[in-house]
């Protein structure tokens, strides 16, 4: 694709709790202009009217699609409509930014992966966490092996709701660690188990702790739930050589801990030594920028053809597959699950775009 210029010219679908963020950050990108947003409710679309008079308001999704001047759509509409509104968007030749997770299922998110593939459009899923610096400065550690061997990762994401209608703590929550576990780590995990807890309302899990095993030997445990007195993301990252801890949102978020046991073969019978290093903690300076900026500027670099998304489609299929394997953990009453090895088995694009063409109707906004 050659690389073009001018601004994308984006509609905004869903204007809840998240999606006026998706609206103010646009309107900051020089690369951007949002042209319409639309919301099933009146009320929400009045609150932007207010904020951006020259933006036009549909109540309907068609109007987006049927709009030759919008030539890509942001969807942040809750998780079981992203399918039918992403692929809908796709079907009308519009480049797709849709909030995490890609679709409710692996097998809709690999419908969309591949008719944007064979559409030749730009479909990104938004895990923010990979534009936050944080992440950014954690990953290039691990890189650069400043961790030495990682043996585990701990997340805990807890706060006081917002219990979601239509999905669990883990299809809400759990997206943002998986997403950040396998840009650091490079791989997905190979098994899963989780046990939780619909505490308020039951059969809705609003509380769920899940084990992770890595095939590199890294182990992980993921704490997610909408109830707990305070908010907490805290991450800690275990390797041979050093340790992080990260607290999102704290004015310090990266803490390197020059701290290790190391372990001498005993040479003589039960007289193995340990060695403990608690050394410097050493908190670099971390770039403060939103996340969802440096996000949708690379949604939009994509668009323009100057650049590849952080956020590729692979990611977001691995992340859904993780999570569907919780899902079925928790069906098992908390068994281990095991992941199959990672496949690049999106349905081929042709068959798929003979299937739209020869009328596979995808309502927009259901599924
Ligand atoms: N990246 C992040 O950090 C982050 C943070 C919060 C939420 N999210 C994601 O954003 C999405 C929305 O979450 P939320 O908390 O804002 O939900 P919400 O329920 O507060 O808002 C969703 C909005 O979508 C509208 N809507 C529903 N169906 C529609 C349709 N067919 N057409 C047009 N509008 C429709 C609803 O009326 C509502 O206003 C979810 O996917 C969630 O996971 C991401």
């Amino acid at each position: 694709m050659t690389p073009r210029r001018g601004r994308v010219r984006v509609a905004v679908v869903g204007l809840g709790y998240w999606g006026p963020n998706l609206v103010r950050n646009f309107s900051e990108l020089p690369d951007a202009i949002v042209t319409s947003v639309c919301d099933v409710r009146r009320d929400a679309l009045e609150r932007i009217r207010r904020r951006h008079p020259g933006t036009a308001c549909h109540a309907s999704f068609e109007r987006v699609l049927v709009d030759p001047a919008v030539e890509a759509v942001a969807i942040a509409t809750p998780v079981a409509t992203h399918y039918g509104l992403a692929f809908a968007a796709l079907a009308a030749g519009k480049h797709v930014f849709v909030e995490k997770p890609l679709a409710a299922s692996y097998e809709e998110a690999e419908q969309l992966v591949s008719l944007a593939r064979a559409r030749g459009l730009t479909l990104m899923c938004g895990h923010t966490f990979l534009y936050s610096p944080p992440v950014n400065a954690i990953k290039e550690l691990i890189e650069g092996g400043d961790l030495g061997d990682i043996y585990f990762v701990s997340m805990s994401r807890v706060n006081l709701g917002i219990h979601q209608p239509d999905v669990s703590v883990v299809w809400d929550l759990a997206p943002h660690d998986f997403s950040i576990l396998r840009y650091w780590l490079g791989e997905s995990p190979e098994s899963v188990s989780a046990v939780s807890r619909g505490c308020v309302i039951a059969d809705k899990p609003d509380v769920a702790f899940v084990n992770l095993g890595y095939r590199s030997g890294v182990v992980g445990h993921l704490e997610l739930a909408w109830l707990a007195p305070s908010k907490l993301r805290r991450t800690t990252v275990v390797g041979s050589r050093r340790m992080i801890v990260y607290d999102d949102g704290s004015p310090e978020p990266v803490r390197i801990y020059d701290s290790g046991v190391s372990f001498r073969e005993p040479e003589s019978y039960g007289e193995y030594k340990l060695s403990y290093r608690t050394g410097a903690i050493i908190s670099p300076p971390i770039d403060s920028r939103e996340p969802l900026l440096l996000e949708l500027a690379n949604f939009c670099a994509a668009v323009q053809g100057r650049s590849t998304p952080v956020s590729t489609p692979e990611l977001a299929l691995e992340v859904v597959r993780a999570i569907e394997a919780v899902d079925r953990s928790l069906g098992l009453d908390g068994q281990r699950v095991r992941l199959a090895p990672e496949r690049d088995g999106a349905e081929p694009p042709d068959a798929l775009v003979r299937r739209v063409a020869s009328g596979v109707r995808v309502q927009a906004g259901g599924r």
